[in-house]
């Protein structure tokens, strides 16, 4: 079946989750991030979705916000950071996230070629509206789905349901997109077809499901032999 629906992940796919860390650092008193910031932006993300997946697996769920900010309190204390100010400015910065800059003309033109666009996301639905606001990409979009309508992460399957239920589409006209590894992996095991943006270079996730396209940023989506 020809593709109709173009999905995509937020937080690292669209939006440069890294940028609060790099632009808290470069301002006046945050001379303790000056050094680590990169570090710390590595270590707040690794531990915010390790709380999703953990939150996932025990039923106990609360939405992504609650674990951003748990990931960032991890994240501070292992680097011995306690100023609240740093703390609700990085938080301050989260919430306002730059898009990639290929990501408007990429959705533009996906819009042209008469795809549905969407964003699914674990983000709540709060952190979204803010971070497609601040990126000027809501006209672009038919929709953004956030997984607080199913009350569990991804990669659980009822996740990757809510494609079908919103759209009316079959997994195999969604394109599927994601710069995370397993996300790209559990989106082809469910049955997209999947594109995984693959910014940095890693290696595979050694999951079931291999994604069927692997870009280094956004900029191919529409050259892809699937439309
Ligand atoms: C998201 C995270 C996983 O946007 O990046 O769903």
């Amino acid at each position: 079946m020809p593709i109709t629906t173009c999905v995509f992940d937020a937080y690292g796919t669209l939006f440069d989750v890294s940028a609060a860390a790099r632009l808290a650092a470069q301002e006046p008193d945050m001379q303790p991030l000056a050094e680590c910031w990169a570090a710390l932006a590595e270590d707040w993300r690794r531990k915010q979705l390790e709380y999703s997946w953990l939150r996932a697996v025990t039923g106990v769920h609360c939405d992504f916000w609650q674990v951003t900010q748990d990931g960032l309190n991890w994240a501070m204390e292992a680097r011995g950071i306690t100023d609240a100010p740093i703390r609700d400015r990085l938080l301050q910065l989260y919430r306002e996230l730059a898009a990639y800059p290929e990501v408007p003309g990429m959705l533009a033109q996906l819009k042209q070629m008469g795809q549905s666009t969407a964003i699914l996301s674990n983000g709540s639905p709060g952190m979204l509206a803010d971070a497609v606001a601040s990126a000027g990409v809501g006209d672009l979009l038919d929709d953004v789905l956030s997984v607080e309508r199913v009350g569990i992460f991804k990669p659980a399957a009822q996740v990757y349901d809510l494609v079908e239920e919103r759209f009316g589409t079959r997994a195999d006209q969604v394109l599927f997109v994601s710069s995370n590894g397993w996300d790209a992996a559990s989106a082809k095991a469910y049955g997209f077809t999947v594109a995984w943006v693959n910014r940095r270079g890693d290696p595979v996730d050694r999951l079931p499901g291999r994604p069927d396209h692997v870009l280094s940023d956004l900029s191919g989506i529409t050259e892809l032999k699937v439309f």
